[in-house]
């Protein structure tokens, strides 16, 4: 039986990654991925065309229980490494906003790269492979697997977390670090739609499909972006960036109009349209629908004339901070991430490996390591690989 220097469980971002890594130092490496294709995540990322990295990284862009976790590995790896392989193939790509880069054709170009540069680093991968057993042996560890038993040196956890069972997430890792004596920090569904429901769903249901540029806060967070009102409640960039920030029974603010001196500009249209309802002035800046929905929930809809100085002022702060209590989330089914996850206190930061069972190590999205929308999930999971791929 070959006993392999490296296996490497998810043949997702991060464990490509740490393959390709560990393959051009010459270690034997084998990539056990247990759907029928690697990358898959990767395949259906931003919207087909993959938001790869993100010019502005910073650790700042990570939620963790660690602030400091993520620091050593993504200074090691940085996204201009990242453009440098994808320059290096020939794949063409732009930044669409705020340093995120898109290729400009398929994100099918970048698994596709990344298998080639397995392929040239010699490293192995077996698609359809179902894990049994787990266990450390004097030498390593010792795998049982529906291709058979496999022994290695070093044992990489990259199966990701529990976003998207449907292609392929399970909660492996987490069972698998908990066996060997991890500790796992409270997981959850991060980037994803926000759910209302009773009364406040039927106050805004019917505006589902519309959208506008707001600013989302909570717990002294604040994202700028698009809102998008669905079938069940809010979506759209700004508020996937606050979901990760949000706990249940926690209230959400929405600048619905950012960017202006609202209170200003209401007085300036009172002045120069005095005669034309709140409604109608208030269209000038949201979409129609929305503005006679605010009206109906929460101001009189009357000629600007009408309104003292001080009710203008008031209507402002609250166009300014308009409150939503959603219910919930829409849950693993459609959130990008999973928040929490194997507890950084018990890895190195410099490499990713256990400090519990030698051998043994945690890279991507399975480690307690979240990032905010824009490319940067990928960039820690290139980065966590890298940073193992270096010394497995
Ligand atoms: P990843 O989930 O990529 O890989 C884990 C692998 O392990 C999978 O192939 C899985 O099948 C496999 N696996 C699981 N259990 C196993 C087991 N028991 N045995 C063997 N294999 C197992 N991020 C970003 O930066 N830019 C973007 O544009 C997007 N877009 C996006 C869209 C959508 C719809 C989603 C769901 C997510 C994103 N993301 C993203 C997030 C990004 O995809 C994610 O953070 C990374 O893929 C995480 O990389 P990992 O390698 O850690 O996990």
């Amino acid at each position: 039986m070959i006993v392999w220097d490296v296996v490497i469980i998810g043949g997702g971002a991060a464990g490509l990654m740490c393959a390709i890594e560990a393959g051009k130092r010459r270690r034997r490496v084998l990539i056990l991925e247990h759907s029928n294709r690697v990358g898959k995540k990767i395949l259906m990322s931003g919207g087909g065309r993959c938001n790869f990295t993100n010019l502005h990284v910073t650790p700042d862009n990570f939620l963790s229980a660690n602030p400091h976790f993520c620091k050593s590995a993504l200074a090691r790896y940085s996204p201009w490494d990242f453009m440098a392989l994808v320059e290096r193939h020939g794949i063409a790509y732009h930044e669409k906003e705020l340093g995120q880069l898109f290729c400009d054709q398929s994100s099918k170009l970048i698994v596709k790269m990344l298998v080639a540069e397995c392929q040239q680093a010699g490293v192995q991968i077996d698609v359809g492979c179902k894990i049994t057993m787990v266990q450390k042996t004097a030498a390593g560890f010792a795998l049982e697997t529906s291709l058979g038993p496999i022994q290695t040196t070093a044992l990489v956890v990259a199966s990701g977390g529990l976003s998207i069972p449907k292609m392929g997430a399970t909660g492996f890792g987490y069972e698998l670090a908990k066996r060997f004596g991890h500790r796992i920090r409270a997981t959850r569904p991060a980037l994803v739609p926000l759910t209302l429901n009773g009364e406040t769903l039927a106050q805004y249901r019917d505006l589902s499909g519309i959208g506008l540029l707001v600013e989302a806060s909570c717990h002294n967070r604040c994202f700028p972006g698009g809102l998008l009102f669905t079938h069940r409640g809010i979506s759209g960039p700004a508020i996937l960036q606050i979901s990760s920030y949000w706990q249940p029974s926690d209230e959400l603010q929405v600048n619905l109009l950012p960017g202006i001196e609202v209170s200003a500009w209401l007085t300036d249209r009172q002045h120069n349209r005095p005669d034309a309802e709140l409604r109608t002035v208030l269209t000038e800046k949201l979409p129609k629908r929305l503005a006679q929905r605010l009206c109906e929930l929460a101001f009189d809809n009357l000629p600007l004339r009408q309104y003292p100085p001080q009710e203008l002022q008031a209507m402002a702060k609250q166009l300014q901070h308009w409150r939503f209590h959603p219910q919930g989330t829409e849950g693993y089914r459609t959130a990008e991430v999973t928040l929490g996850g194997v507890n950084t206190d018990e890895l190195s930061s410099a490499t990713m490996a256990s400090k519990k069972v030698p051998g043994l190590y945690f890279i991507g999205e399975v480690v307690d390591v979240t990032g905010h929308l824009g490319g940067f999930n990928f960039q820690w999971a290139w980065a966590s690989g890298h940073a193992a791929g270096q010394v497995v």
